[in-house]
C-alpha cells in the first residue's frame, strides 16, 4: 500500500503555550492549499488512485479529515494520545461504557448529569453492571464503596450541579492501585483550566457542546486516550457505531476552540462577580460556586485547577422566587444547557436532572427552588442588572 496522505505531518505543538496551541490545531492551515481555515471535507467516501494507493482515508464513518484535525487538536490540549469526536457528549458516553465487561461494577460522582446516570441506569445495567453514586470529593467513601468488580471510576469535577470537586491526583492513586481506569469529564473546567490527564486520569471525556464549541450551536462529544489500547477500542467504536461529528460540525467546533482560552477567562471573571453578587442577595439562600474561598474543597480546586469556568448554582427563599427569576429574566435565557457565550439560567429539576429519582435529588438539594447558572460572556454589569431585576 502507497500511503499519499497530506494530512499525516501535524506537530503536537510542544513548547507552545495552551492559547497558542487552540489557535493553531493540529495541522492548522491545510497542508495541500494552504488554506488558513482547515478544510471541511463534505464527503462519504474518498477515491483511490489504483489499486494499492491510498490518501489514507477511505470512508468517513471511519475517518475524515476536518474531523481527524479536531480529534488532534483535543489530544493535543488535554496532554493525550488520541481523541475522537463523536455526535454528542451522549453518544461518547455510549461508547466508554461498552468498554465495562458484562458484570462490572462502576463508582459515579453523586450528582452526575442526569444523562450519564440515565445511560448507566438504564441500558448497561441490562448488561449485569452495577453503578453506585457517590461523594468522589471524599477519599474514604471512594475506599469504603470499591469492590472486587469495580473496574471503573467516572467523575465529573466540579459536579454537575452542586459543585463539590474530586481530588483527580489521589483518586488516580487510589484507581490505579487496584487496577481501576480513572474517568473525568471535563466538561466544565476544560483543558484550558483542568487537565485530568496529567493529574493521573486514564481518559478525559467531554460534552463538547459546551465550553469547547462555546457558540451553543453544536451537539459533540469528545474522548481523549492515553494508551494505544483504548485508542484501538474508541478507533472501533468510532468504525462499529457510526457516531463520529460530521465534517461540518467538526469544523464549527475547530473554529470554536480558536477563542476558548479567551472566552474562559471571561466566563471566569464575570462568574466570580455574579457569584458574589448572589451570595450577598437577600432572596438568594446559598451560593454553589467552585471559586469560593470557604468553599470546603477549595484547597483541590487551587492545586488542580488554574480557575473555576462560569457555572454556578444557587438556592432561593421561595417557589415563587424561583419561578419568577425564570419567567422574568431578558438578557440571560430560560435554556437547557451551559458553556455558550449566552448566559443561561436551568431548571436543574425538571431539566438536566430529571432523570435522578426524586429522592436522590432532594437528598443532593436539587429542590424546586434550585437553580443553575452558565454565565457568558456579556459585559458582567448587564448579566447582574438582569438578574436583579428578575429577583426584585
Ligand atoms: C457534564 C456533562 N456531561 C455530559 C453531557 C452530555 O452531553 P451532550 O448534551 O453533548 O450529549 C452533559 C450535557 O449537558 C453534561 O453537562
Amino acid at each position: 500500500m502507497i500511503n499519499e496522505c497530506y494530512y499525516d505531518d501535524f506537530d503536537r505543538k510542544e513548547g507552545l503555550a495552551f492559547d497558542t496551541k487552540v489557535v493553531h490545531g493540529a495541522l492548522g492551515a491545510d497542508p495541500i492549499t494552504g488554506a488558513v481555515s482547515f478544510p471541511i471535507f463534505q464527503t462519504a467516501t474518498f477515491r483511490h488512485r489504483a489499486f494499492g494507493i491510498s490518501t489514507g482515508y477511505d470512508y468517513s464513518r471511519v475517518q475524515n479529515p476536518t474531523r481527524q484535525e479536531l480529534e488532534r487538536t483535543m489530544a493535543i490540549l488535554e496532554n493525550g494520545l488520541e481523541g475522537f469526536a463523536f455526535t454528542s457528549g451522549q453518544a461518547a458516553n455510549m461508547a466508554l461504557f461498552t468498554w465495562l465487561p458484562c458484570g462490572s461494577h462502576v463508582l459515579l460522582s453523586d450528582d452526575i448529569y442526569g444523562g450519564t446516570f440515565r445511560i448507566c441506569d438504564e441500558i448497561f445495567s441490562k448488561f449485569g453492571c452495577t453503578f453506585d453514586y457517590i461523594d468522589m470529593s471524599d477519599l474514604d467513601t471512594v475506599r469504603a464503596s470499591l469492590r472486587p468488580e469495580t473496574k471503573m471510576l467516572f467523575v465529573e469535577t466540579p459536579t454537575n450541579p452542586m459543585m463539590h470537586v474530586a481530588d483527580i491526583a489521589a483518586l488516580a492513586e487510589l484507581a490505579h492501585s487496584r487496577g481501576i481506569l480513572l474517568v473525568v469529564d471535563n466538561t466544565f473546567l476544560t483543558p484550558y483550566f483542568q487537565k485530568p490527564l496529567d493529574l493521573g486520569a486514564d481518559i478525559v471525556v467531554h460534552s463538547a457542546t459546551k465550553y469547547l464549541c462555546g457558540h451553543n450551536d453544536v451537539i459533540a462529544g469528545i474522548v481523549v486516550v492515553k494508551t494505544p489500547e483504548m485508542a484501538e477500542f474508541f478507533h472501533a467504536q468510532l468504525k462499529s457505531h457510526g457516531n463520529g461529528l460530521g465534517p461540518m460540525d467538526s469544523w464549527l467546533m475547530l473554529r470554536g476552540i480558536k477563542t476558548l482560552a479567551l472566552r474562559m477567562e471571561r466566563h471566569n471573571a464575570n462568574a466570580i462577580a455574579v457569584a458574589h453578587w448572589l451570595r450577598k442577595h437577600p432572596k438568594v439562600k446559598k451560593v454553589y460556586f467552585a471559586g469560593f474561598e470557604d468553599h470546603k474543597d477549595f484547597a483541590v480546586t487551587r492545586r488542580q485547577t488554574t480557575g473555576y469556568s462560569g457555572m454556578i448554582s444557587f438556592e432561593l427563599d421561595s417557589l415563587e422566587t424561583t419561578m419568577d427569576l425564570l419567567s422574568r429574566v431578558k438578557l440571560i435565557l430560560f435554556a437547557e444547557s451551559l458553556g455558550g457565550v449566552e448566559s443561561l439560567v436551568t431548571y436543574p429539576m425538571t431539566q438536566t436532572h430529571e432523570s435522578v429519582p426524586e429522592e436522590t435529588r432532594e437528598a443532593l438539594g436539587i429542590n424546586e427552588r434550585f437553580i443553575r447558572i452558565s454565565i457568558g460572556i456579556e459585559n458582567v454589569n448587564d448579566i447582574i442588572a438582569d438578574l436583579e431585576q428578575a429577583l426584585a
